[in-house]
């Protein structure tokens, strides 16, 4: 297949009056994320994505590389400096989850869901993840930078990975156009943003938990060193997970799951 690359003035005018004013799209970068972090320390303002065509050393959750082909996906960071308290960080990556599937419903007309902490799937299998990487100061956040990749028109096919993966272009059969795609995203995130800024994520929180595919459902979890067998009560809003493990409610902070 012949991929085109991404166009700049489309990205630009689909983006108009969201927080999003500096765009950066590059053809190859280790991983956006890094870069995004140089730019955090060079004083860079809010509001800017860094887009790669692709990633050198792209990074996933859990120490995890995320990979690509060159001109066929979206890679992008988005390079944040709310001024919100550290338990909102979990909202920021719900935020971008929901917007992504939401997006992807209107655009593409494939319906995703939602796995803890915020990959999203269709159906068993890995459309996109998020990393998020930030600072805190004090009792605040200093940045934010939510890193996500999403399968468009290519995705990995080796079977040793963790979850079998898919693309849009599997799952829907034909060559998926990335602008409108990232535009969309982006403007639904931009509202979600500002709803968050305002401390007020009932709406974003209610409307995520009815696109998590794990609530009630029996799971294990792999965490930093034991595995837990459970089922999933809720998740919580600062985004820890609570399972009834042996009748007993347990909490998780970080992890993998898969369900049972
Ligand atoms: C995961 O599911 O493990 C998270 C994957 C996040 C991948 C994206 S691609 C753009 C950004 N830059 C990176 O190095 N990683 C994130």
């Amino acid at each position: 297949m012949r991929y085109e690359a991404l166009k700049r003035d489309e990205i630009l005018k689909g983006i108009k009056g969201t927080i999003f004013s500096n765009i950066i799209l590059l053809d190859e970068i280790d991983s956006t994320n890094n870069f995004a972090k140089k730019l955090v320390s060079e004083g860079v303002k809010e509001g800017t994505i860094i887009i790669a065509e692709s990633q050198t050393a792209g990074k996933g959750r859990m120490g995890r590389s995320w990979f690509s082909k060159k001109y066929a996906n979206l890679l992008f960071s988005l390079l944040l400096r709310p001024n919100l308290g550290k338990e909102y960080i979990f909202s920021l990556s719900m935020g971008l989850a929901l917007s992504s599937i939401e997006a992807i419903e209107k655009i593409v007309g494939i319906h995703a869901m939602i796995k803890w902490p915020n990959d999203i799937y269709v159906a068993d299998k890995k459309l996109a993840g998020i990393l998020s990487e930030f600072s805190i100061k004090g009792k605040t956040l200093e940045y934010v930078i939510l890193g996500m990749g999403i399968n468009v028109n290519w995705h990995p096919e080796n079977k040793e990975f963790l979850y079998p993966a898919t693309s849009l272009f599997k799952e829907k059969g034909e060559y998926i156009k990335r602008e409108p795609l990232l535009s969309e995203i982006l403007q639904r995130f931009d509202r979600y943003y500002k709803d968050i800024l305002n401390e007020d994520i009932d709406r974003l929180y209610d409307m995520w938990n009815k696109r998590s595919m794990i609530i009630g459902r029996e799971v294990s979890v792999m965490g930093y060193e034991k595995e837990l067998k459970g089922r999933v009560i809720r998740i919580e809003r600062d985004g820890s997970l609570i399972l009834k493990v042996n009748g007993k409610e347990e909490r998780v902070l970080y992890g993998d799951v898969s369900l049972r």
